[in-house]
């Protein structure tokens, strides 16, 4: 069925069901392995069971739908995105990409398209890290780069990841045997909204996707000396969050200053009340680059910097990396191929480079990997004011309807 605006309907549809399941009534927020992550899991389960998919609930939680080829000894394509959110987050941050691969499927089986490689669709379980400060925990299961000591990650309410995999009827012994094998992997392709305002500004519906960018995400502990806020001198005090506060403004100019992207998102004031100097500070950083060179010295600096500080200040400062991934070139190939589906379809073809990174960061080390960005609402994202409009879902649908078609036809002859 060519009749895109039903197909971008049904996916909004869709979206919209996805985006009622939350764990706070008032927001759209699902962590990981929370009960509304699950019921959002078994949702995309019963589509894909509906669609005809062979589906199973791996042991880190992914929703796994697969259609096989025509023939045996097929390698995989792999189609997804991620259900897990930020808190208080837009409806449309990963459960695009997972809706949009289910209506490619839907309708290649409709079409009764006999592929020469199996599809592999995939609903990631924990893209954004939000519960346990660690990204990517569904694909590095599927891509075999989960890395065991995660198991002991904390949440905030000291749950381990082991025990949430556990009462999630996960099996933390099977995880490694959850990986696609590297020489099965044929390529990765994820839809997902751009989450910035290039293609808002230009008035263009989807781009190709050429590179992602790296990132290191880092813990900050600044230590003083608790006081007494009415009887300390100014001259005499260790005030962690004053230091902190001078940290927080170090990491805006050395972000602008060297062409890269950082953030503190969140601080945390150790036993803060308004009559106390604040002893004890705790802080994320989130550094970003498509240059990796850029990357590591931008981090660098900012590492001595808050040691400079806490020099100058008398505090004890700590720096410790907690998440970094390097730059990801997507595949030229696929790109190129993806590139002339837009032009197909009548949209100008642009390429951009990802600021915020995807479960294809970690696929990108065993697979090539491709991805089409949507346009959203003033590039607005992480924020429940994230929209797509229907007319750019079309397109997508349109283009992404192409891509699959033009790979199920290149790819009959084995890569
Ligand atoms: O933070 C990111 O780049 C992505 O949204 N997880
Ligand atoms: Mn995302
Ligand atoms: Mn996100």
């Amino acid at each position: 069925m060519r009749d895109f605006i039903a197909r971008a309907d049904k996916v909004m549809a869709r979206v919209r069901e996805l985006a009622a399941i939350s764990e706070d009534g008032s927001c759209i927020t699902r962590r990981f392995g929370t009960a509304a992550a699950l019921e959002a899991g078994q949702k995309v389960m019963e589509w894909m069971l509906g669609a005809g998919l062979k589906v199973r609930v791996d042991n880190i939680g992914n929703i796994r739908g697969r259609w096989e080829a025509a023939g045996p000894g097929a390698k995989t394509l792999v189609i997804g995105s991620h259900v897990d959110t930020v808190v208080d987050a837009g409806q449309w941050d990963g459960p695009l990409g997972v809706l949009m691969g289910l209506d490619l499927l839907e309708e290649l089986i409709a079409e009764g398209v006999e592929l020469p490689f199996n599809i592999e669709l995939i609903a990631f379980s924990d893209e954004e890290g939000v519960r346990f400060h660690t990204t990517y925990l569904g694909s590095k299961v599927v891509t075999g780069s989960f890395e065991p000591a995660l198991l002991e990650r904390r949440d905030g309410d000291g749950v381990s990841l082991s025990e949430v995999i556990k009462e999630m009827g996960g099996n933390i012994g099977r995880l490694s045997g959850d990986a696609i094998a590297a020489e099965e992997w044929l390529g990765y392709f994820e839809i997902h909204i751009e989450q910035g305002p290039v293609l808002y500004e230009r008035d263009i519906p989807v781009a190709v996707v050429s590179a992602i960018a790296g990132q290191v995400r880092a813990e900050v502990v600044i230590e003083g000396v608790a006081g007494h806020a009415g009887t300390v001198p100014m001259d005499l005090r260790r005030d962690a969050l004053a230091g902190a506060a001078e940290f927080i403004l170090e990491v805006e100019r050395v972000a602008g200053s060297k062409g890269l992207v950082a953030t503190v998102g969140k601080l945390e004031v150790v036993n803060a009340a308004s009559n106390v100097i604040p002893g004890k500070v705790i802080c994320s950083v989130d550094v970003r680059s498509a240059d990796g060179v850029v990357l590591s010295r931008g981090c660098e600096q900012l590492r001595l910097g808050v040691e400079s500080i806490g020099w100058r200040r008398g505090l004890a400062v700590g720096w410790r990396v907690v998440q970094e991934s390097s730059p990801v070139a997507c595949d030229g190939g696929m790109g190129l191929l993806l590139g002339r589906c837009i032009a197909a379809a009548g949209y100008e073809v642009v390429e951009l480079v990802s600021g915020a990174g995807h479960d294809a960061v970690p696929v990108s080390a065993v697979s090539p990997v491709c991805m089409l960005f949507v346009r959203c609402y003033k590039g607005i994202s992480h924020n429940p004011q994230e929209s797509v409009e229907k007319r750019d879902l079309v397109a997508a649908v349109e283009v992404a309807d192409r891509f699959l078609h033009q790979l199920s036809e290149i790819w009959k002859y084995p890569r």
